[in-house]
């Protein structure tokens, strides 16, 4: 192989082994999820105080420390099955609305080929880049 060639190649490889990076508009977007469905109880900032909080039997969980409280690393794949809570991964399994339901219920299900999924997994994305984006 030419090493121009290779070195396509090999760019190619680590483009597809990589995870997209997030865009300014998807956390936007997340950010505008988070404010309308989260911050009632997880608070503006997400260190939680929000309104509803007190009204829950469970504390809400600073969401700025996930990362730290992972070894340092945002665990990415475990926040999203968290926030859509239709995978069963639910750890604490509560006071938490499951919000892939919730967002299907609102999206009425029926868009095109794919139905409402292709938008509730990227409403679900959305808040988790934002998410990442408030980690200390
Ligand atoms: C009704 C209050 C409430 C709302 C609204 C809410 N949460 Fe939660 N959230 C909780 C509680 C309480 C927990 C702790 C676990 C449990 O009880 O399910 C939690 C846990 C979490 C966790 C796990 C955090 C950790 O450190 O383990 C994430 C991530 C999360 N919420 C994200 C979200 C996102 C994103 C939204 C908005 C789409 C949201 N939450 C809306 C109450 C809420």
């Amino acid at each position: 192989m030419r090493p121009g060639l290779a070195l396509a190649a090999a760019a190619l490889l680590t483009a597809a082994a990589a995870p997209a990076p997030a865009t300014g508009d998807e956390i936007a977007r997340g950010a505008a999820l988070y404010a309308t469905y989260c911050a009632a109880c997880h608070g503006p900032s997400g260190r939680g105080g929000g309104p509803v909080a007190d009204l829950l039997a469970v504390p809400v969980p600073d969401l700025t420390t996930i990362a730290a409280r992972h070894g340092g690393a945002f665990p990415r794949l475990e926040v999203i099955q968290i926030i859509d809570g239709r995978t069963g991964l639910r750890v604490h399994g509560g006071s938490m609305p499951l919000w892939g339901s919730a967002f299907a219920a609102e999206t009425g299900g029926s868009a095109g080929a794919y139905g409402a999924e292709p938008d509730i997994r990227a409403r679900v994305l959305a808040l988790a880049r934002y998410l990442e984006t408030l980690q200390e």
